[in-house]
């Protein structure tokens, strides 16, 4: 059938257009779609999944987009922020435990210095483990000197590409500032992280298909996707939350559009599904982000309903959990940083 060829030019030639894309992401039966992106994962980038150490260090934030409970308006949450000593403990802890990158994340928070993240940064290089950083947008100078401190890395959501729903999630935030960020973090040799929310109020499957467009334009190395969950004390909390099956199919189809990045099962992905973790794995995810933080905080980092039962260590993102699953699908776990194998271009 006419999907099965598309499909087939994908796995071969890893391109399409853009009404190719919705075509696929319409797919009432996507087990071949699946089976193509796994058949990818597997012949570019292997049965290795790369651990990303997390350390959530700050939840205030000073932007107020809609979905997000860290919103600065949301005063119903306690705000905390670590120490840089608590960060590096923390860093020095996944180190230890054989993770080989860790993720410094944080609401955008104005408080900490960029002399005094360079400083964390430079610590933590000592470990001899690459560092990513997740804390929003910020100017060109400020990039580069996280970037001389050592940091190899940069994951900034898009969010979604198209210009009137990004504008209306994010008051007093600009796409065209999002992308000059994107460009900039290139340009300065970081790799470069982006991804969507799936599911979020008004978005359709033709803004899903642009969003692996744009994707696929700016070579991205890494795209984080998971569903949209709605959050209480949020403008969406009464929406509904992101399906999981287009999620899955967004996963296929950035593998087999861009086949040597790497993709994550996301975090938000197994809170709205027990088995999301393992059905991102098997539709093209090589990379997962357990969290190492400290408990007491995570329960406070609530982007989203769900991330944290009553007890962390039940968590599903705790790096015991996600260790035993990684070997129970017969999957390996990296060893090395795990930087994209670029074998394209
Ligand atoms: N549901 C799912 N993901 C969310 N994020 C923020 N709020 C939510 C939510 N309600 C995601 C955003 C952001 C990342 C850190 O968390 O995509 O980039």
């Amino acid at each position: 059938k006419d999907n099965d060829v598309l499909i087939e030019k994908l796995e071969t030639q890893h391109d399409i257009d853009k009404e190719e894309v919705v075509m696929l992401l319409a797919l009432k039966d996507p087990s071949k779609l699946y089976q193509a992106a796994d058949r990818v994962r597997r012949k570019y980038v292997g049965d290795d999944v790369h651990l990303r150490g997390l350390i959530e260090f700050s939840n205030y934030c000073n932007n107020t987009c809609f979905y997000c409970g860290l919103r600065g308006p949301n005063r119903t949450i306690k705000r905390y922020r670590m120490e840089p000593e608590e960060i590096i403990q923390c860093a020095k802890y996944g180190a230890a435990a054989g993770l080989k990158t860790i993720v410094l994340q944080s609401g955008e928070d104005k408080y900490f210095k960029i002399n005094t993240l360079c400083k964390i940064i430079e610590e933590i290089k000592k470990l001899d483990i690459a560092v990513t950083l997740s804390i929003g947008e910020l100017s060109t100078k400020d990039y580069a000197e996280l970037k001389k401190a050592g940091a190899d890395r940069y994951l900034l959501r898009i969010e979604t590409t198209n210009k009137e729903l990004y504008q209306k999630l994010h008051p007093g935030m600009s796409y065209e500032n999002r992308v000059r960020c994107l460009m900039d973090l290139r340009e300065l040799g970081y790799e470069v992280g982006t991804g969507s929310l799936v599911g979020l109020p008004g978005q359709t499957l033709e803004m899903l298909a642009d969003d692996l467009i744009f994707f696929k334009k700016i070579d991205a190395d890494m795209l984080g996707i998971g569903p949209f969950i709605p959050c209480e004390n949020t403008p969406l909390e009464r929406e509904k939350g992101g399906n999981v099956e287009i999620v899955l199919k967004m996963l296929a189809l950035s593998r087999l559009l861009l086949p040597d990045i790497n993709i994550p099962a996301t975090t938000a992905l197994a809170v709205k599904d027990k088995a999301g973790y393992i059905k991102g794995l098997k539709c093209g995810a090589n990379v997962i982000m357990p969290n190492i933080g400290i408990d007491e905080y995570k329960k406070l980092y609530k982007l989203y309903p769900g991330k944290v039962p009553d007890n962390p260590s039940e968590a599903v993102n705790s790096l015991e959990n996600i260790k035993k699953l990684i070997l129970s699908q017969n999957r390996t776990i990296g060893k090395d940083k795990g930087y994209r194998k670029k074998i394209l271009n």
